[in-house]
């Protein structure tokens, strides 16, 4: 099913800058994680759900990664990224997660994800979670700040994407599925302000 079916429309939100996800900075779980973990996180790495790649900067400044890929719908979100100075070998790409092209398959170490999984409809996260496999070489990491209940000040309960999740929802579509191994999950110590408690940082292993 196409995700216009089911979604906003991203770009257009970009567009009129109604866009109150973005914090104008990198996630701070994603600083925390990088903080503990210096050189963790190395290799080819995708971000799909960019938005103005804030987080796709944060990767491409770590000495080992040798490349990140922000991948959005929205082409708009997408040029703005691209007039963020330049850190490190990160590009961007106006594409759909749900359609990537070949080049894309099997190629990433590491899938960064940030408000992308509870951005989509939840009748396409089974789509998700094949592309974000699909994209990862066998033994990838995905590493993600999953936003567990997004009904907050921001977003409210039939106000549109984002939408929940929970912990047994996460360990159904990744683990059980046979796709991949959660090897960390935690809540942060770090977040933007009004999200604390409501995330969880996991890192899964694709099988
Ligand atoms: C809530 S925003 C978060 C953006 C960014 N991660 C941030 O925190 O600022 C969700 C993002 O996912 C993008 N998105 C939604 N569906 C997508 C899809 N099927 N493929 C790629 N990007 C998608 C939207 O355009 C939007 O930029």
């Amino acid at each position: 099913m196409p995700p216009s079916e089911h979604s906003p429309n991203w770009d257009n939100l970009y567009l009129e800058k109604t866009t109150p996800w973005d914090k104008g900075a990198p996630a701070p779980p994603l600083l925390e994680w990088i903080g503990a973990n210096p050189s963790q996180i190395g290799g080819h790495v995708l971000v799909p759900g960019c938005g103005l790649g804030h987080d796709v900067r944060a990767l491409a400044a770590l000495a080992d990664v040798t490349s990140v890929v922000g991948l959005d719908l929205s082409p708009t979100a997408v040029a703005l990224a691209a007039e963020f100075s330049k850190v490190g070998e990160e590009s961007y790409l106006a594409e759909d997660l749900f359609a990537l092209d070949d080049a894309h398959l099997g190629t990433y170490d590491w899938v960064w994800e940030h408000t992308c999984f509870c951005a989509i409809d939840p009748s396409m996260r089974e789509d998700y979670v094949r592309a974000v496999h699909g994209a990862l070489k066998p033994g990838g990491h995905l590493l993600g700040v999953f936003y567990l209940d997004p009904y907050d000040a921001e977003h409210q309960p039939g106000g549109g994407p984002p939408h929940g999740s929970t912990l047994e929802e996460l360990s159904t579509r990744f683990e059980e599925s046979g796709l991949f191994l959660i090897e960390h999950s935690a809540v942060p110590g770090k977040a933007y302000p009004g999200r604390e408690g409501l995330e969880r940082t996991v890192r899964m292993r694709r099988i």
